[in-house]
């Protein structure tokens, strides 16, 4: 199948306030395309020749080419990791398009996701995120004391099901506020649906809404496009998950003082 590809094309690192004078949409004709290649290969066959032509590649992340590692999402035709449901960029192949489509590719556009080159962005904001707490620091015991703790099967699922979050940014990059609450309630509704994981839920909840919004992403208003958008299709429920516990934690900080303010007696 034949192709013809737009792609953003920038030389140098930008924050996305201005991204318009930064880069450019640059058209690609590329021919002998196999329907059974993957997105990602589409695209190294496209750089081989820009290679043998003496150009400059296309820069675009990829690692694991197999779903699981998140680096790899771009847009494609206004949709992140393209117009198949549930399926990231790498796991995309080129059967999902018809011979002569014309494809749109851009890099995620948000705020906190500065782009590097071309398709690459940083998304070293979802890691300061996770580094705040989405994770477990009390001591859990070994594996076998794991075991030992009965987790009930509704609870089990629910915990799996947010655990399955790669960080791609899809949810970030569909959302028109680009919100990063479906990512982050993913991390909240990860723990908070395990004994282990309870033990530190108000200060984990309060850390992570306090790191997603210093990094700039931008408030929820139910679009539900980052469940649409999500590879993993984690639910939006999560998002209910992480305003439960935030406003619980909120509720168990310590009351007020009862002090009087400006006076002694
Ligand atoms: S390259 Fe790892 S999820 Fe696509």
């Amino acid at each position: 199948m034949k192709v013809v590809l737009h792609i953003w094309r920038q030389s140098k690192k930008s924050t996305q306030q201005n991204f318009a004078q930064d880069g450019k949409m640059v058209r690609y004709e590329l021919d002998h395309v196999s329907a059974d290649m993957s997105f990602l290969e589409m695209l190294d066959v496209l750089n081989e020749q820009l290679t043998k032509k003496g150009e400059e590649p296309v820069a675009f992340d990829h690692d694991c080419r197999e779903g699981i590692c998140g680096s790899c999402g771009v847009m494609i035709d206004g949709q992140p990791h393209g117009p198949q449901r549930g399926t990231t960029t790498c796991q995309l192949h080129m059967r999902s398009f018809k011979d002569g489509a014309e494809i749109y590719i851009e890099p995620w556009r948000a705020a906190a996701f500065p782009v590097v080159r071309d398709l690459v962005v940083d998304r070293a904001s979802f890691d300061r995120v996770v580094q705040s707490g989405a994770f477990i620091s009390v001591n859990t015991g070994a594996a076998q004391d794991a075991n030992a703790i009965p987790v009930p099967k509704p609870d089990a699922d629910k915990a799996f099901d947010a655990a399955t979050c790669i960080g791609c940014g899809a949810c970030v990059a569909a959302c028109k506020n680009a919100s990063a609450m479906l990512f982050v309630g993913a991390k909240v509704s990860h723990f908070v649906h395990l004994p282990q994981g309870r033990v530190e839920r108000e200060l984990r909840a309060k850390n992570l809404v306090a790191a997603m919004d210093k990094e700039g992403f931008g408030n929820c208003t139910n679009q539900y496009e980052c469940e649409a958008a999500c590879p993993k299709e984690i639910p939006v429920r999560v998002i209910a998950d992480m305003n439960r516990e935030y406003l619980r934690s909120k509720i168990k900080e310590e009351p007020p003082s009862n002090k009087r303010v400006g006076g002694d007696g």
